[in-house]
């Protein structure tokens, strides 16, 4: 992860919606290109960087309204722990999302959508987990599919029927998980609604045993396992993880030493998540510990309405640079080759290679790579190409 390769007065050549080549620009290479290529579309990138685009492999970008109440309340004292005990977090984003049409749900976060893809995101999962009954997951879920159909951004989607525990079964887990088991996971096989299960591991949420026995229903059911884990408490989301075979485990505010070896020794990739910490004012996962245990760390938004309103890329790669010590290469491996591989998508997406997806961002003018996270509050992105396109917010998502 140390190392980001760079060339220096570059070309890239594309052909339809892959990346064909790429390399040097000296003029005689250049004359050559215009002679094979004839006729084809020029851009100049006058000066700029062009990267391969974020790859956001966490998001709940589907949900209705806002929680800024929550916000000043966390302002004023409160924690995200007593504000959900009373009735607060995910459970008030569920009361409105129930409430919400597929129509409204879906012209909000083709919003989003759009906020994100114009900032560098060409890639993202998004979650269900604001319906919490199987008539809104599901509703949830077909709003996700609409959106992977709808754009060019390339959608992974994931079930979070395991989010919380829904007001109807207070008292009544056992009951709720055996209803997302029977009734919910069949309902998204049989339609493909979703490539991934994630579940919520933490007290008051799901405990380890819970995580492992939906991880377990899941795979059966066609999805790969992800986790919450470690994220306001140690709850052995990683170690749940890791036993089902999960891809990615995400969060890892509490991660100990033990859980940095196991993962370091799996396949699962590590997912950190600066912008849900920093808002919660939580504290920093052990991210040097674990690139130097050898895993590969990725980074990505949790865009959410309670815990990172925001879906900006290039501020969770400053701020993984500024509160986790990532180097600015350590930290753009992670937010596109390593999240890529969070969500299973790395063979298409997440670096410059050829027979990958065109898609990437021009900047503007800056005198290095490094320039981007050091700029943390701007937004340096002129031009952004997705498969071979390039990209203007109007245009894309209309419903
Ligand atoms: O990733 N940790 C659980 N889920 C979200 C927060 C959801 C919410 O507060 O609405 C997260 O931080
Ligand atoms: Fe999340």
């Amino acid at each position: 992860m140390s190392r980001l390769n760079c060339i220096e007065e570059a070309y890239l050549l594309v052909h339809g919606d892959e990346i064909h080549d790429f390399g040097k620009s000296d003029s005689d290479t250049l004359a050559r290109l215009r002679n094979e290529n004839r006729g084809i579309q020029e851009l100049d990138a006058k000066g700029g960087t062009l990267m391969p685009g974020w790859i956001d492999s966490h998001t709940h970008i589907v949900f209705a309204g806002s929680r800024e109440k929550e916000f000043t309340d966390r302002i004023k004292g409160l924690s995200y722990e007593e504000i959900a005990l009373r009735g607060g977090g995910i459970l008030n984003s569920a009361e409105r999302l129930r409430k919400a049409s597929e129509p409204e749900l879906l012209e909000s976060a083709a919003r989003r959508l759009k906020e994100v893809a114009m900032l560098g995101t060409v890639a993202l999962e998004i979650k269900s987990g604001y319906g919490l009954s199987p008539e809104s997951e599901l509703k949830m879920l077909r709003v996700i599919k609409k959106l992977a159909e709808s754009g060019p951004l390339a959608i992974r989607s994931t079930f979070l029927g395991a989010h919380a525990v829904p007001s109807e079964f207070k008292g009544n887990k056992k009951e709720y998980i055996s209803v997302l088991i029977r009734e919910v996971m069949p309902e998204i096989q049989k339609h493909g609604l979703a490539e991934f299960c994630d579940v919520f591991c933490e007290q008051n949420y799901f405990s380890a045993d819970e995580t492992k026995e939906i991880l377990e229903a899941a795979k059966a059911h066609g999805m790969l396992p992800k986790v919450h884990a470690e994220q306001l408490s140690h709850s052995g989301g990683i170690k749940a993880g890791i036993m089902s075979g999960a891809v990615s485990v995400d969060h890892l505010e509490f991660a100990n030493e033990e859980d940095i070896r196991m993962l370091a020794d799996s396949e699962t990739i590590p997912v950190v998540l600066p912008g849900a910490q920093f808002f919660l004012g939580l504290k920093n996962p052990p991210v040097r510990k674990m690139i130097e245990a050898g895993c590969a760390v990725a980074l990505s938004s949790d865009y959410n309405p309670g815990s990172c309103p925001s879906g900006n890329m290039n501020q969770m790669v400053s701020l993984a640079c500024i509160m986790y010590k990532m180097t600015p290469d350590e930290a753009i491996i992670a937010a596109t080759t390593n999240s890529a591989r969070a969500i299973g998508l790395s063979e298409k997406y997440g670096s410059i290679c050829r027979g990958k997806k065109a898609s990437f961002f021009i900047t503007q003018a800056i005198p290095t790579y490094n320039f981007l996270p050091y700029a943390f509050g701007s937004n340096l992105i002129d031009t952004v190409v997705i498969n071979g396109k390039s990209v203007s917010k109007n245009e894309l998502y209309k419903f």
